[in-house]
């Protein structure tokens, strides 16, 4: 890793040295095509190495995504994969298009509200979570194909290539691999068929140890092949329904048939001279992002002493969540005040609502139960070539290896998405987050996400970055936002000690080490709880430099990720 890092840092300076000289050669008077550069930073280096494979091969940023969020299909099993969905954001700059590709999973046809109920009315979070029922119809396939025919250059089957590769040569698991395997090893071993894949004897494979697998390469080829029909139809489809229903599952073929993705507007907002471009419903990032921004605008952070600070961007966090709570879901199924939520008006008024010398209370708010904390998952890559055409992408399977069942002969890992849904109003998903009615079971309707995939812009710079992470994605943007905005480097915002509150459980989640003493007792003397947690997320960050041309890129120092940047050959 510590290799890569110097490697990737090397680029970068390159990089940079280029763009100096056409600076002054341009001053000189001298006329210079600007070659093209990218950047790429995402959670695997052998996604990072695919994107620029497809970059080189004449690739767009586009095609350059879909080899990324294949590859790491393969190569990072525990974050995303064909069996998951996720939301790509892209900017085209011919024409300054911002869209967000939604390709987040759908409840089958025959879900229903009560689905995770046990007899006594109590959330079941065993069906939630592990096994079939758990599982959402996959947007991540209907995902790559869309972009690839809309916005891509090249044919689905050359971008696919190095994902298809990766599948059938093989690829070393890394330590990070190892540990999320040991989260769900129980669950992995009660499905031989994922068991087989994914563990050796039931035991945690060793480090380097080589991971093959073959029936998904086949459904790459499918999909290369024949499109959305190659997965959603003909003998991939048929395998993966027959797989859910001898499990006690309810998808059938036409729910699989019937899913398209959607292409959604991006929520929008302004925090000081910085534009915010972000997950629109039913991820509820852009929303809780933007409005978190909004109430922090009107407060002076700069004016105050650090543990203020924190205690500040902590209360924004409380109130944005709560309105995830009480207000967002499907937007294609519920009615969200979503033009509310983002306005600066609004957030006036709950700016008027913090104290800087007290915590209010979640309960003040209004109340609900509390739940557990979940684990790491999800993954995110960002890519800009230096023209800003860019993509944030941030895909899922929800918890490290999803439902932990593999569809036999498909090599497709199952999603748990449908515990991101609320089962019942006294209890939180996996995350502890809590929801009502908004985010309730329905046939078809996609279960709220908090990936927040997002660009940042000011007068000088443009920013790509997202994180896996659960309930505490949106938080970690919010903080890199901030970062961002204080005129630091990608590099910093990866590495911005996280702290992170949800409204419920009513507790500041903070890394291990990422507060000091004195934070912490400042905190508690405000009317904190706080709880330490591992060190969380896996931010890949990209930046463009539009003064001087330059692009930079970092990869989240908790990760094995890579980030880098590197001239693409005409
Ligand atoms: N499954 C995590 C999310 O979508 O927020």
């Amino acid at each position: 890793m510590l290799n890569s890092f110097f490697k990737q840092n090397k680029r970068v300076k390159i990089a940079g040295l280029a763009s100096l000289l056409l600076l002054m050669l341009s001053i000189t008077g001298c006329s210079v095509k600007a070659p093209r550069q990218a950047a790429i930073a995402s959670a695997h280096p052998l996604a990072t190495q695919a994107g620029f494979e497809i970059l080189q091969q004449g690739g767009n940023v586009y095609d350059a995504a879909v080899a990324v969020s294949a590859a790491l299909a393969v190569v990072e099993p525990s974050g995303s994969g064909l069996g998951g969905g996720g939301f790509w954001l892209l900017h085209r700059e011919s024409d300054d298009l911002d869209i967000m590709i939604d390709g987040r999973e759908k409840a089958p046809l025959a879900a229903h509200k009560t689905m995770f109920l046990d007899t006594t009315g109590m959330a079941d979070k065993q069906l939630s979570l592990n096994g079939v029922l758990a599982a959402g119809i996959p947007g991540m396939p209907a995902g790559l194909v869309h972009l690839s025919e809309k916005y891509g250059k090249l044919p689905l089957a050359v971008s696919l290539q190095p994902a298809i590769r990766y599948a059938e040569q093989g690829f070393q698991i890394d330590a990070r691999h190892q540990k999320l395997l040991g989260f769900r090893q129980a669950i992995l071993n009660q499905h031989p068929e994922t068991a087989a894949i994914f563990l050796d004897n039931g035991q945690i494979p060793e480090k380097n140890s080589l991971l093959q697998q073959s029936d998904l390469a086949q459904t790459l080829k499918q999909i290369a092949a024949k499109g959305h029909a190659g997965f959603y139809q003909g003998s991939i489809a048929d395998k993966l329904v027959n797989a859910v229903q001898q499990d006690g599952g309810i998808w059938t073929l036409k729910d699989l048939r019937k899913y398209q993705i959607v292409e959604r507007q991006p929520i929008t907002g302004r925090y000081k001279d910085i534009k915010i471009t972000s997950a629109a419903l039913p991820s509820s990032g852009g929303t809780v992002l933007v409005e978190s921004l909004n109430i922090l605008e009107n407060i002076d952070l700069q004016a105050v002493d650090n543990i203020t600070r924190k205690h500040l961007i902590v209360e924004a966090m409380r109130r944005a969540y709560h309105d995830r709570a009480l207000y967002l879901g499907d937007a294609d199924f519920v009615n969200v005040p979503s033009e509310r939520l983002i306005n600066k008006h609004y957030a006036l008024g709950l700016s008027s609502t913090i104290r800087t010398d007290k915590a209010i209370p979640s309960d003040y708010l209004t109340g609900q139960i509390q739940e557990k904390q979940g684990g790491r998952n999800t993954t995110h890559f960002s890519i800009i070539d230096n023209q800003g055409n860019r993509v944030a992408a941030t895909l899922s399977i929800n918890f490290p290896f999803g439902a932990g069942l593999v569809a036999e002969g498909t090599g497709v890992l199952l999603n748990n998405e449908m515990d991101d849904f609320v089962s019942a109003k006294n209890s939180g998903n996996g995350y502890g987050l809590v929801g009502g009615d908004a985010n309730a079971i329905a046939p078809e309707k996609r279960m709220l996400s908090s990936m927040t995939p997002t660009f940042l812009q000011d007068n000088q710079r443009i920013a790509v970055l997202g994180t896996p992470g659960g309930s505490r994605i949106i938080s970690m943007v919010l903080l890199a936002t901030l970062d961002f905005a204080a005129g630091h480097s990608p590099e910093s915002w990866v590495n911005v000690k996280r702290f992170h509150h949800q409204y419920i459980p009513d507790q500041i989640l903070y890394e291990k080490h990422g507060l000091s003493a004195e934070e912490i007792t400042g905190l508690q003397a405000l009317g904190h709880q706080l709880k330490p947690y591992y060190n969380y997320g896996n931010m890949q960050a990209v930046q463009l430099d539009k003064a001087n041309n330059t692009l930079s890129a970092a990869s989240d120092p908790r990760g094995e990720g890579q980030a880098s940047v590197q001239q693409i050959n005409e």
